[in-house]
């Protein structure tokens, strides 16, 4: 990627903000920008899908499980059809990981983009209409072309992102992505159909006095450095947010500063969320906000996956609030 964003002013649509960085991914011509449009298409089927949730029979559960044992919402299942369809047409992906999905998807083409996706993230929350969202991560197709695709050209490190972000179903929808040269993001004007650019490049504060953790959970963390973490953000004051849905509480505290821990549980002892479908999204954004993702020991951005559904402890946000989390005396 080359830095040479070019600087727009708020309001301008997100296809014309996408044409006008096109510079930035060298050698893609349009495909990688067709991509990010297509998502943002999806995102909009889904936006409107979820908006009429509650009037008709979508919400509730489907009565099956996905491969991480969650049972699958009626909702789960429709995101992840219009994501996966809305990048099956266009030719740019050869390959699809979902949540949803117990092994990878290839769609047999030339494309050249992988793409990871978590198509409803907070799935919980929906029937009782709080924020939802769809996590996504693009990477480059690593076998040759032709050939087809195996775990190989999944399993990369997060490092490895071209592209990676969020859409926030909330009381706005937002769309946030970043391809490696700042975090920008954009509302959805939902009469205009259109993704408008509201925030800038977007930084998180270094520090901040927001912590969002499934309190609990408390009684089955082993970790004495989360139990010592929790008691020092208890005796600072610090306020208390957790919505259980991972992209609203993250984007919470990209925007306000703070800190989302997911440690391991005896229930998750790995940690709960997916690491290819999760935390490497949100963490190639948040380092690219100045902010740090860590799983307790590295940055997720570097740890090398070995399965598509494989989890991770995640400790996400401001920089300073995640290192004091693994100092050893608080
Ligand atoms: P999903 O709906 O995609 O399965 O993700 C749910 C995740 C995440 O959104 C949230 O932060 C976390 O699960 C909440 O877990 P707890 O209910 O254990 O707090
Ligand atoms: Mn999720
Ligand atoms: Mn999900």
């Amino acid at each position: 990627m080359e830095n040479s964003r070019i600087d727009l002013p708020i309001g301008v649509t997100l296809d014309r903000f996408i044409k006008s960085n096109e510079n930035e991914y060298i050698g893609a011509v349009g495909a990688f920008s067709q991509l990010l449009r297509d998502i943002a298409l999806a995102a909009k089927v889904v936006n409107r899908e979820l908006n009429k949730a509650g009037l008709i029979d979508i919400m509730g559960n489907a009565g099956i499980y996905n491969s991480g044992g969650d049972e699958q919402k009626k909702l789960d299942l429709l995101a992840n059809t219009r994501f996966i369809r809305a990048l099956s047409k266009g030719g740019e992906v050869c390959g699809i990981i979902s949540e949803e999905n117990e092994s990878f998807i290839d769609l047999e083409n030339n494309g050249k983009y992988i793409v990871a996706i978590d198509p409803l993230d907070g799935s919980s929350n929906i029937d009782v209409n709080v924020s939802v969202g769809t996590i996504f991560s693009i990477y480059k197709r690593k076998s040759d072309f032709g050939k087809p695709l195996s775990e190989f050209d999944f399993l990369q490190k997060g490092r490895d992102q071209k592209a990676a972000g969020y859409i926030l179903f909330g009381p706005s929808s937002m769309l946030v992505y970043t391809t490696g040269n700042g975090v920008n993001g954009f509302t959805y004007e939902p009469s205009l159909g259109e993704f408008i650019l509201s925030n800038i490049n977007i930084t998180c504060s270094q520090n901040g006095s927001i912590y969002s953790i499934n309190e609990g959970l408390s009684k089955s963390i082993k970790d004495y450095k989360i139990i010592n973490y929790l008691d020092f953000c208890k005796e600072s004051g610090y306020t208390a947010r957790y919505i259980g849905s991972l992209v609203a509480d993250f984007h919470r505290n990209l925007l306000k500063g703070g800190v989302y821990l997911y440690p391991p549980t005896n229930k998750f002892p790995n940690g709960k969320l997916r690491l290819m479908f999760e935390a490497n999204a949100l963490a190639f954004v948040i380092e690219q906000a100045g902010g740090k993702a860590r799983n307790g020991e590295m940055d997720i951005l570097d740890i090398q996956p070995t399965t598509i559904h494989q989890t991770t402890p995640l400790y996400i946000g401001s920089s300073d609030m995640v290192d004091k989390i693994e100092m050893p005396s608080l």
